[in-house]
C-alpha cells in the first residue's frame, strides 16, 4: 500500500518536472523564433520566476520517493554482481535519476552551476530515456 501511494507521488513529481523540461524546451524555444528578443526576455523571466516556487521541489520529491521506491524493489544485492536486468536498468535509472536530483538542487538550492550540459536540453534528454528505461524494466 505504502509503495502503490509513494509511486503515485513519484509519477506526480515527474510529471510536474517533466511538464516543465517539456514547456521549456519546445513551447518556449518556439516562442523564440517568432517573439522579439525584449519580449521574449520578458516571457522567459515570467516562466522562470513562476516554475521557480514548486519545480525544483516536484524534483526534490520524485528523488526521494524514488530512493524509497528503489529500497523497496531493488531486492537484495546479488553475488559477484549478477544483477538481474530489471536491477540493471534500475541501477542506470536511478544514477541517470540522481545525476538529475543533484545538479536541479545545487544550481537551484545553492547557486551552484552545471559544470556540463548548462541548458535545459540535457535534463530534457534525461526524462526521456529514464521514462523509456523504467517501462523497459
Ligand atoms: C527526475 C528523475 C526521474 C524520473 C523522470 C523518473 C521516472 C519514473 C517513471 C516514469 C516511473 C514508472 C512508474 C510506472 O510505470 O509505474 C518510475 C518508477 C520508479 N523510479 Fe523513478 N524517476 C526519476 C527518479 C528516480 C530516482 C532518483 C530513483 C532512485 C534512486 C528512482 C527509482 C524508481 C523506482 C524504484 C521506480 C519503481 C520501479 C518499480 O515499479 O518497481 N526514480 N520513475
Amino acid at each position: 500500500m505504502s509503495f502503490l501511494l509513494v509511486k503515485l507521488i513519484h509519477i506526480f513529481s515527474v510529471f510536474i518536472y517533466a511538464g516543465f523540461l517539456f514547456t521549456d524546451n519546445l513551447i518556449l524555444m518556439k516562442m523564440q523564433k517568432t517573439l522579439s528578443e525584449d519580449k521574449y526576455k520578458e516571457v522567459r523571466s515570467y516562466f522562470a520566476k513562476l516554475t521557480r516556487a514548486i519545480v525544483p521541489k516536484a524534483l526534490v520529491v520524485a528523488v526521494i520517493s524514488g530512493i524509497y521506491l528503489f529500497y523497496i524493489s531493488f531486492g537484495s544485492f546479488p553475488q559477484e554482481y549478477n544483477f538481474s536486468s530489471f536491477q540493471t536498468l534500475l541501477l542506470l535509472k536511478a544514477v541517470l535519476g540522481l545525476w538529475l536530483g543533484i545538479r536541479g538542487v545545487l544550481q537551484v538550492f545553492f547557486g551552484i552551476q552545471p559544470f556540463v550540459f548548462k541548458g535545459h536540453r540535457l535534463p530534457f534528454i534525461l526524462v526521456i530515456m529514464i521514462i523509456f528505461l523504467s517501462q523497459i524494466m
